[in-house]
């Protein structure tokens, strides 16, 4: 049987786990899937212990991404620009790095939720490591702009500078955002809400319109405070980061088994049962 495993720190409430055995039943292929807690000064000889106990690929969660990227010696298109792997493959010996939320947004996106991308202005709130994963993207998905906003403006300016598309790609001041009209598409990309004792982010409500997706790349508790701002804002459709997290996945299980698994089945029961924890208290 094939090993499989994603690296976190913590990472006891990965779903990746149950998302890839419901894809393995699926497709009928005999894997094996584990949730590996690794700190980052010890994620290194994880993974090699990993790989010399036949470890055929993994996922890599928060905060490992940038260190599995340094420690892979070939890596895709998508994990170079984003300076990040989310998937690693075994290839000859070697790590080879993916990083495939980028496309899984994208795909969650215009798939799951019909926003074509194309032509339409797209704004994304911060500048640390999810961001710089899913904005070569979103360009990538033809919006017209991507303007790029974050409370320390120096890091949204490098983000937008190592986009290398000065015309489509800017960064604004946090403070300027109620004067940058509105958008199709906001992304909150900022770890705000997963810090202890901090207020929901401060956002202009002349961002949005009733047509805006908003989508929080954050789940479960993490994604409520963006969500519920952006509902008083008026958006109709207000979205979390779980179908990002099964497209996500479904690329990387693709790029290890050669198999596209489909993804509504598994989505809608994570959503349901995270509307059960939900409604549960
Ligand atoms: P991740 O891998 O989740 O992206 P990260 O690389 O640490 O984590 O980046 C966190 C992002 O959230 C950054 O854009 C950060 O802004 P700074 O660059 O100014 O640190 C943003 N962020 C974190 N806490 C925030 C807060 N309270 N308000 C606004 N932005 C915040």
């Amino acid at each position: 049987m094939s090993r499989y495993a994603v690296f976190g720190h913590p990472v006891s409430h990965s779903l990746s786990p149950r998302i890839h055995a419901a894809f393995a039943r699926q497709t009928g292929i005999d894997m094996q899937y584990a949730a590996i807690d690794a700190a980052p000064d010890a994620f290194a000889s994880e993974l090699e212990r990993f790989a010399a106990e036949g470890g055929r690929g993994a996922n890599v969660t928060l905060p490992l991404k940038e260190l599995a990227f340094a420690l892979c010696t070939q890596s895709s298109a998508a994990a170079t620009r984003a300076g990040s792997v989310n998937t690693l493959l075994r290839r000859d010996g070697q790590w080879f790095g993916d990083n495939t939320d980028g496309a899984g947004l994208v795909r969650d996106i215009t798939g799951r939720w019909s926003l074509d991308l194309r032509g339409r202005r797209a704004l994304l709130l911060g500048a640390g490591g999810s961001a710089r994963g899913v904005a070569p993207a979103l360009l990538d998905a033809g919006v017209s702009e991507l303007i790029i906003a974050n409370r320390t403006p120096e890091r949204a300016d490098a983000l937008a500078d190592s986009l290398g598309e000065p015309t489509r790609a800017h960064s604004r001041y946090w403070d300027d955002l109620q004067a940058q009209g509105d958008f199709a598409l906001v992304v909150n990309a900022t770890s705000a809400s997963r810090e202890d004792n901090v207020e929901g982010l401060s956002l202009p409500t002349q961002i949005t319109t009733a047509r805006t997706l908003a989508i929080d790349l954050n789940y479960g508790e993490a994604a409520i405070p963006f969500m519920a701002w952006a509902r008083a804002a008026g958006c109709r459709d207000v979205i979390d980061g779980l179908g990002m997290l099964v497209e996500q996945a479904a690329a990387s299980f693709e790029i290890w088994h050669g198999v596209r698994p489909h993804t509504d089945e598994v989505y809608e029961e994570l959503r349901r049962d995270s509307i059960l924890l939900a409604t549960a208290d």
